[in-house]
């Protein structure tokens, strides 16, 4: 399946509008998306009357998001790094599951605020403890406390980005609404249906940091991570944070 058609498929299991009504949005605002993918986020903004730039550097999802979104989106190539836009234009500012990516956000989101007009709001949603899921043997949550440490070392991945998102919005000037979002594949307890497996099951293949950090342990690694989330007692601490600031 590609990587477009999961996270398709991850939308569903996601509460968009519990976040997405968490935001001011109104017609005829400019938004801007940083991180699109697929452009799924781009195009509730757009049903929500909002005009929108997403931004992303994957040329195949933004093909989809292209032809998937109205005329009233408008999609560009770009480094979330070095985004170049109108300076004080955005209405809003929507980034979902891509702040972990910057292992600095604080740094990258404040480089952004550039682009806002002076009273805009902002969205940011992310994870805190992806793989935090019980129960789980000790080595393999040792595993997975050395690999967090190793992520964020060596600028992969945050993995905890999700607790930090609160602090960051308001050292930036923001007043903020922090929101738990209930998700179907990342924050559930019992046991995963075979599709949230099947789910699992790519996601843990795509992590590719993963396998080059567990080396031959990562087949038994996934074998034990799928096995605890088939457990009768599972129980997930990972959580989707929606923190949304406002100026006033
Ligand atoms: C997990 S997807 C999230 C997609 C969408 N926002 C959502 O919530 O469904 C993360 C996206 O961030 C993009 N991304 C990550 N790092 C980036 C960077 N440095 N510059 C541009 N895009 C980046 C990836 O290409 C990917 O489409």
């Amino acid at each position: 399946m590609s990587l477009a058609s999961q996270y398709r498929k991850q939308f569903a299991w996601r509460d968009w509008d519990r976040a997405l009504s968490a935001c001011p949005i109104f017609p005829g605002q400019h938004v801007l998306d940083l991180g699109c993918g697929p452009g799924d986020l781009s195009r509730e903004l757009s049903l929500r009357g909002a005009k929108v730039s997403g931004i992303d550097s994957n040329p195949d999802l933004l093909e989809i998001a292209q032809t998937s979104c109205s005329k009233e989106c408008t999609f560009f190539n770009q480094n979330l790094s070095s985004v170049q836009m109108n300076p004080n234009s955005f209405d809003g500012l929507w980034c979902s599951f891509t702040a972990a990516y910057f292992t600095g956000f604080e740094r990258i989101f404040s480089n952004w605020l550039g682009f806002l007009k002076k009273d805009a709001w902002v969205c940011v949603v992310d994870m805190d403890d992806l793989l935090g899921h019980e129960p789980l043997p000790p080595k393999i949550q040792e595993q997975i406390h050395q690999f967090y440490q190793h992520s964020l070392q060596s600028q992969n991945y945050d993995f905890k980005v999700g607790s930090k998102l609160q602090s960051i919005l308001e050292n930036a000037g923001f007043y903020t609404n922090s929101i738990t979002l209930e998700d179907q594949e990342l924050s559930f307890t019992g046991p995963a249906s075979e599709e949230v497996l099947q789910a699992w099951s790519s996601r843990l293949d795509r992590m590719n940091g993963l396998k080059a950090f567990l080396k031959r342990d990562f087949l038994l690694f996934k074998n034990e991570f799928l096995e605890c989330l088939s457990h009768k007692d599972h129980r997930s601490r990972c959580r989707v944070i929606c923190c949304v600031g406002r100026k006033s």
